[in-house]
């Protein structure tokens, strides 16, 4: 199958196109900077101009779509906005115009307004599963709450010749990052409380991203996917009663078993997550 990757040379993008090489797929990498390690066929794209979109994708079978600016942080709002959701229609115009039938698109857990919201966000439950309402206030959620809107817009569209999966991630990381960024907020749950503790490994990610270019799918169907346990050594029940006390337990919290349900993923997908920060080399 030939897939485009867009974002390939990004932190999930570079380790999409590294898992789908090594399955076998033939893989195009786009993006609008030059990836670190040159591993795929790599074309330059700027995923806002849809002609340079049609021209990297005419004769691919499938889109996996990360690109976009990652949080609303270092970027204006309307820069956000306004790249992340142009991007995200020009994909879907080419995969329709040129009869693409299926996209992955990379949505993230920040549907639910976490973790960069105004103001609180008011979890109903936990653990948090794809019938969890969605409450995006930033620029960023926002634009990937209506990117998941703009996929089911062209599945409508296509009739059956298009389905998409909606992949949501929580924070991405390597055993690199993980150990600069998130060990220091096991003394400080507080720090992590917004991103539910959330995690993934980037290989995870691809695993999925994979899973979800393979999978037996109609229309569009949404996906949280994470690692097995939070980033935090502390027990999730605690960390979920002290934070988020107004949520309501869906079920007993194991250990530091993760808040994000990933059930559907396992039977939709085949998804569970193999790498586990517990499991990284510590020397
Ligand atoms: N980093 C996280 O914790 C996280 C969590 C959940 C979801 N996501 C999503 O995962 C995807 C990848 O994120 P990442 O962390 O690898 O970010 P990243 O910034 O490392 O990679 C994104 C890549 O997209 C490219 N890009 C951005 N806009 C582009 C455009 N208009 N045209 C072409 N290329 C463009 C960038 O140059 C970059 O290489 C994004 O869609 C992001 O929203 C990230």
């Amino acid at each position: 199958m030939k897939v485009v990757v867009t974002g390939g040379s990004g932190l999930a993008g570079s380790a999409v196109v590294w898992h789908l090489l090594h399955a076998g797929f033939d893989v195009v990498s786009i993006d609008r900077v030059e990836p670190q390690y040159p591993l795929a066929e790599f074309r330059f794209v700027d995923c806002t101009d849809l002609g340079q979109v049609y021209g990297a994708c005419h004769d691919a079978e499938a889109i996996a779509h990360l690109a976009a600016i990652p949080r609303p942080i270092h970027h204006t709002p309307d820069q956000v906005f306004g790249a992340n959701i142009m991007a995200t229609f020009n994909i879907f115009e080419a995969a329709a115009a040129l009869r693409i039938p299926r996209v992955v698109y990379v949505s993230s857990m920040s549907v639910l307004g976490l973790p960069f919201s105004y103001k609180p966000i008011r979890l109903s439950y936990l653990p948090i599963d794809e019938a969890h309402p969605k409450a995006p206030q930033d620029a960023y959620a926002l634009s990937k709450t209506l990117g998941e809107d703009i996929a089911l817009a062209f599945v409508r569209r296509m009739a059956g010749a298009l389905s998409v999966v909606s992949l949501r991630f929580p924070w991405i990381h390597t055993p690199a990052t993980f150990k600069s960024v998130l060990t220091p907020l096991w003394d400080d749950p507080a720090g992590g409380a917004t991103n539910l503790w959330g995690y993934i490994d980037t290989r995870d990610v691809a695993r999925a991203c994979r899973l979800a270019l393979e999978a037996d799918i109609s229309g569009h169907e949404a996906f949280y996917i994470s690692a097995r346990n939070t980033f935090m050594k502390t027990d999730s029940a605690s960390l979920a009663q002290r934070y988020y006390p107004q949520a309501k337990a869906r079920s007993r919290l194991a250990g530091n078993q993760s808040l994000f349900d990933t059930s559907k993923a396992k039977a939709r997908l085949g998804y569970e997550a193999q790498l586990s920060w517990e499991d990284y080399e510590w020397t």
